[in-house]
């Protein structure tokens, strides 16, 4: 944390601010000095002008979040000691704030933590529900919930109303919370929600896990108008850094005017550490639909199961969730803002309380948003930017660090042949994408800390489904090579609607279709230094389920190609060519939804880390689930 006395090592507190005393500031690369403004706006000049400063704290108050254009977070966070000489310009004035204003931010904290806060603002079920995993945890959390607001937080407002609205008719509320890991799972979390209208004010407040406020960081807003409706949404990001790993945190999410909403989350571990991960796709919304020959049915391929599988990974807790793509199929909707407010509404049960890190999938790419279509995903998701991204592609690829995982996160649209957003977009990185990745994971493997590579994309590269999408020959002909030459040992991705997974592949055939070759065929435990598992996840929750459709004995239908568009449609229609299939390992027939569920256990020095998967097929309402399979995935720990 930035504040207090308790900063990192490598920062420099170098100048006294007029108003509230000691500044910390980070910055890349290159020493600068810097002179207080009293006007609260600054600038480390001669780094990137007018983009830099990324985060500032007040001594004793708590660090104050923000963040500028041209600079990744990660970035300045590994920033060597540096010394401002020149602090002249253009930090957002509202990320200034007064030392009452943060005083009344931990009376806020306070109440809403106390018993008569949280029984006042939410009933009892629903504090129960809210504060209960972490707070329920000791007797210092339940001290915390026994004092009133006035002992808690002094005599300030008991209200954990904050300050009351201007105009409570028109002041939105915190819609849709969640959050993100950075690419230091262990450090770094993001905090979003989501408003139709400007807000004032937008900001987290942070407190430990005995429920005691500690920071308030501010929130930054993003925008897009959604060219079809014209409706512009903003999306709030708070960058919450600086933390210390696998460490529980509570946190409030607030706007002028708003109740403040409650989430939590947990720290990654640093180093070898046990950890749990979850992951699927192509999920849709519960939104009613209509029943039709026996398929539940919306105008974004939604079904009641989209409901339950954010209940079914609140069963297991997971650190995170790997979200393979194909999120909520706004570009298919009516109304593509009401998708997403939908699809927000459904997971925040969840995602508010783990980072649900997610890979885009064609079903992202919207008409008119972006010159690409991902501006959506793009502003309700903040993802690390990397080398080589425009504004247009920022943040569709990335990778993040957790314990001795190493995930990395790749936009199949830019390798596939299949025509299957709203737009042809295929080749849009211009090789960018694909240099990044080797980059990646050559560094990846190169890291005595890392053990595993895992990568979440959406498209496919193996599939044994007969009239679906099918493999894509463009992720075979592009990622295939780089994940065999770095050795990656596990991929999950979805784009096809049900659960399958292959034997581990390394190399491919000289066909047409590149067949990816079998290493080995046990199917209990899996040496993943011989190939690479790839699993299918696409069950989570879409009206089109394809697990009726598996090809007996198992074949693969691989997008070779794709026609000139067609005169009426513009669409480009895929050209198939089939395939055996003896890379093929297990396949779920008899069920549709479910999530698979990633155990790490990074054994001792000098011997084995292992991953023990289980899917699990979820069946209802509430989360009910049942494990489909479990296996093993082994590999020589990196430091043996
Ligand atoms: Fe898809």
């Amino acid at each position: 944390m930035h504040g207090g006395g308790d900063g990192p090592a490598d920062t420099t507190a170098v100048l006294r601010n007029g108003l509230e005393g000691l500044l910390f500031a980070y910055c890349p690369d290159k020493a600068v000095a810097a002179d207080p403004v009293h006007s609260g706006a600054v600038q480390c000049d001669g780094v990137v002008p007018g983009h830099t400063v990324l985060e500032v704290s007040h001594t004793g108050v708590g660090a104050v979040g923000g963040s500028a254009e041209g600079l990744a977070a990660e970035r300045w966070l590994k920033g060597a000691r540096f010394t401002f000489h020149s602090l002249r310009a253009h930090l957002p004035s509202r990320l200034w704030r007064e030392r009452t204003a943060v005083n009344s931010d931990e009376k806020l904290f306070a109440s809403f933590m106390s018993r008569r806060g949280v029984l006042t603002a939410t009933g009892v079920a629903g504090a129960t529900l809210a504060v209960g995993p972490l707070l329920g945890a000791g007797p210092a959390a339940a001290a915390a919930q026994d004092k009133t607001p006035a002992q808690a937080g002094g005599d300030g407002p008991a209200s954990v109303l904050g300050v009351p609205a201007a105009d409570p008719v028109n002041t939105p509320a915190v819609n849709g919370l969640h959050l993100q890991f950075g690419s230091d799972a262990s450090a770094e979390v993001v905090v979003s929600w989501h408003t139709l209208r400007p807000v004032k004010n937008a900001r987290v407040l942070l407190g430990n896990a005995k429920g005691a406020y500690t920071h308030t960081f501010g929130a930054e807003t993003v925008s897009y108008t959604d060219a079809k409706s014209g409706q512009d949404v903003y999306a709030h990001h708070a960058h919450l850094t600086g933390l210390r790993p696998d460490t529980d945190h509570v946190y409030l999410a607030a706007h002028d005017g708003a109740q403040p909403e409650f989430g939590s989350f947990t720290t990654a571990p640093r180093g070898r550490t046990a950890l749990r991960f979850t992951s699927f796709g192509d999920q849709g919304t519960p939104t009613l639909g209509k029943l039709s020959n026996g398929t539940y049915v919306n105008d974004n391929l939604g079904s009641p199961a989209a409901g339950n599988l954010p209940a079914g990974v609140e069963r297991v807790r997971p650190l995170f969730h790997l979200f393979n793509g194909d999120l909520c199929y706004a570009n298919l909707a009516t109304d593509r803002v009401r998708t997403w407010s939908d699809f927000w509404d459904n997971n925040t049960r969840s995602a508010r309380f783990r980072p649900w890190m997610p890979a885009p999938g064609n079903h992202e790419n919207e008409l008119g948003n972006g010159p690409i279509g991902y501006q959506a995903f793009q502003t309700y998701f903040a993802l690390p930017r990397q080398d080589g991204q425009s504004d247009t592609t920022r943040g569709l690829w990335y990778s993040m660090t957790a314990g001795s995982v190493k995930v990395i996160f790749l936009a199949n649209d830019d390798v596939c042949y299949q025509d299957g957003g709203n737009s042809y977009v295929r080749g849009y990185s211009g090789g960018a994408q694909k240099k990044w990745l080797e980059k990646e994971l050559k560094a990846a493997r190169a890291d005595r800390g890392i053990d595993w590579i895992v990568v979440c994309m959406h498209q496919v590269a193996i599939s044994t489904a007969d009239q679906f999408n099918g493999a894509d020959l463009g992720i075979r002909q592009e990622w295939l090579p780089l994940f065999d030459r770095y050795g990656v040992d596990l991929v999950v991705c979805g784009h096809e609607h049900h659960y399958e997974r292959s034997h581990p592949v390394r190399g491919q055939q000289q066909n047409a279709t590149l067949t990816p070759i079998p290493a080995a065929t046990r199917t209990d435990v899996i040496d993943t230094t011989q190939g690479t598992v790839h699993m299918v996840i696409g069950g989570g929750g879409t009206s089109a389920p394809s697990n009726q459709l598996f090809f007996n004995p198992p074949a693969c239908r691989v997008i070779t190609s794709v026609t000139a568009p067609d005169s009426s449609t513009g669409k480009r229609s895929p050209v198939y060519t089939r395939e055996d299939a003896p890379w093929s390992a297990v396949r779920d027939a008899a069920n549709s939804y479910g999530f698979a569920s990633f155990d790490v256990d990074p054994g001792k020095p000098g011997g084995l880390t292992t991953i023990t998967v289980t899917y699990y097929d979820v069946t209802g309402t509430q989360g009910e689930m049942k494990p489909f399979e479990t296996f093993t995935l082994q590999r020589p720990r990196r430091d043996a």
